[in-house]
């Protein structure tokens, strides 16, 4: 893509590889629309502002949790433990998953608020902004609940945990 002062968009796969280099927190983004709930692994999330408190999560358009969350408005971001890579794995399938053998509790939204979080947020969409592929949700934040435990990362493709320096 060609912009009005002739400069072309960067090559995808070296914009990926750069952005590879971030070292993110992971959350799954879970929603509820009627009986439905689904939950999606995401890395692309952040506070906007705290007063109003107001948040925001990127999401695919191709994804489920899209149409979900264009749907109820509503969605919450579950910041995950170090020891929650299994939780982050499973919830970044495509499958059918079931909210079965992850523990959750009911939020104020609906959507599922999974146990073991070190945070989870609960947001009602205040806009929504399409982006290439992906809808950016920024959400008025309506609950939000703190664990403070250790988080789990992820940098280059892979899980990580941190270490602190003294
Ligand atoms: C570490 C990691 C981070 C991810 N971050 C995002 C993200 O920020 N936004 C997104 O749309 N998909 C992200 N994904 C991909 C989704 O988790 C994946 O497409 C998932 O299958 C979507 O589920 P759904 O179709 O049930 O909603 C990420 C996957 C992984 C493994």
């Amino acid at each position: 893509m060609r912009d009005f002062r002739g400069i072309v968009s960067v090559d995808p796969s070296e914009y990926k590889r750069a952005m590879r280099q971030l070292a993110t927190g992971v959350a799954v983004v879970t929603s509820r629309n009627g009986k439905t709930m689904n939950g999606m692994t995401a890395t692309a999330f952040c506070s906007v502002s705290a007063d109003p408190p107001m948040m925001l999560v990127v999401v695919n358009r191709s994804s489920n949790s899209h149409q979900i969350i264009d749907a109820s408005r509503s969605f919450a971001v579950n910041i995950l433990r170090a020891d929650q890579q299994h939780i982050a794995e499973y919830f970044a399938g495509r499958a059918d998953k079931s909210f079965a053998d992850v523990g959750y509790r009911e939020g104020v939204t609906g959507c599922p608020l999974l146990a073991g979080s070190i945070a989870t947020l609960e947001c009602l969409t205040a806009k929504a902004v399409g982006a290439g592929s992906h809808t950016i949700f920024v959400g008025r934040v309506v609950s939000a609940n703190t664990n403070e435990e250790s988080p789990l990362l992820y940098r280059n493709g892979a899980f990580a945990t941190m270490v602190e320096h003294a």
